[in-house]
């Protein structure tokens, strides 16, 4: 595998320090990395390419001279981290010849999967758990024209289900269990070495079925052995503690958590997750709902980040070590913000404490309530 990386492409000479402005989508960008054949076809929403947002307020509760930057994986298509490895899959099962694509889901994959489908023009079914899916994500799954079925029962049963289906009926598993889901999700770790210009020391990061933090520790390994990065940073993954079962030791058969798309109890990647996290000197701890609801409350008063409960999982997470074991000064720690705000905004309304009553259309009446 040649480990050169493509020039975007343009279709025009751009003025000098000018960026091309088109961007291709992560399959093109990290071609070189990936397990495509030059004329593999390419299902693609132009995913990834998302903001490295440097904190302004929220490092200084992290120590002194930290560098804390969070990674805005809600700015992809469908508005979650689950682009860059559906992308990837769905162009794999197209190139295959599969005519469907089937998932479990907390919501997230999906309604990425609902929308590659659509792309690639083939049919796809989504199994999701009853009553647990944020009311954005089953809109875009039902939007985007997937057959949705409602499960009773959580997302561990309804992944056992689809794993035995895709088995028996002609119809391709997405779920990170398929490969190629994994590789594609592991060029966020590219994008963050290729925006910061080094790996971080720390990646913080929220974990449910365990994928996206085995796949960061895959990209972070493979820049590193390509000599794109001189380091690789410690891993730190985070579990709502109603649905912790790697900082347990042991599956959790009933998961709470008010975060829905963490809300799982026996991850399937897993053990590659807990390589991951020793390989690098990291952890995989706990944080309660309250602690995750008050760092996605911080994250939108203090920095103007909307990102979905499970994806403050992160914060909460650095917010509580730092407590207990502040991190080295100067430390560089990258947070990466899965999905986006508007999701979920449901739990966004409900954190604040009086419903929006209507005023008449009065510019003195509504002057005075401005208390300025
Ligand atoms: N953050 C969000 C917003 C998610 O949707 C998920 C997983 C995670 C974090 C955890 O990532 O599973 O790779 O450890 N959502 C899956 C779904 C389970 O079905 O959408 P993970």
């Amino acid at each position: 595998m040649s480990h050169q990386i493509p020039a975007t492409p343009t279709h025009r000479a751009l003025p000098k320090g000018m960026a091309p402005a088109c961007w291709p989508g992560l399959l093109e960008r990290y071609r070189a990395f990936l397990p495509l054949e030059a004329n593999s076809p390419i299902v693609t929403l132009h995913e990834g390419n998302t903001p490295l947002v440097a904190s302004e307020r929220i490092h200084r509760r992290l120590g002194s001279n930290i560098r804390l930057h969070f990674k805005l994986e809600g700015a992809n298509p469908t508005g979650s981290f689950k682009d860059r490895g559906m992308t990837m899959a769905v162009s794999k099962a197209v190139e295959m010849g599969s005519q469907a694509l089937i998932c479990a889901s907390t919501g997230n994959t999906s309604a990425a999967m609902a929308a590659y489908a659509a792309r690639a023009g083939v049919r796809c079914f989504m199994l999701v758990p009853h009553g647990y899916v944020a009311m954005g994500k089953l809109a875009q799954g039902l939007h985007y024209g997937a057959q949705v079925i409602s499960v009773e029962g959580n997302f561990d049963q309804a992944l056992s289900i689809v794993r035995e289906l895709s088995v028996s009926y002609p119809v391709t598993l997405v779920n990170s269990v398929n490969p190629f889901r994994i590789e594609g999700q592991k060029t966020g770790a590219f994008e963050v070495v290729d925006q910061l210009g080094e790996a971080p020391d720390f990646l913080a990061i929220p974990v449910g079925n365990a994928g996206n933090m085995t796949a960061y520790w895959r990209g972070f390994q493979n820049y590193r052995a390509a000599g794109l990065a001189n380091k690789t940073p410690a891993m730190l993954g985070y579990q709502a503690a109603g649905a912790a079962p790697l900082v347990l030791g042991h599956t959790v058969p009933n998961p709470e958590t008010i975060a829905t798309a963490i809300r799982i109890g026996n991850p399937a990647s897993g053990p590659f997750a807990l390589e991951a996290r020793d390989a690098s000197g990291g952890e995989i701890a706990a944080v309660t709902d309250e602690e995750i609801l008050h760092a996605y409350d911080m994250l939108a008063r203090e920095e103007g980040l909307f990102c979905e409960p499970a994806s403050a999982a992160g914060l909460a997470g650095l917010l509580t070590r730092a407590r207990v074991r502040p991190f080295p000064e100067g430390s560089t720690i990258v947070c990466i913000l899965t999905g986006n705000g508007l999701k979920d905004p449901q739990t966004a309304i409900g954190r604040v404490p009086e419903s929006v009553k209507p005023v008449p259309a009065e510019v003195s009446a509504i002057g005075r309530m401005l208390a300025l």
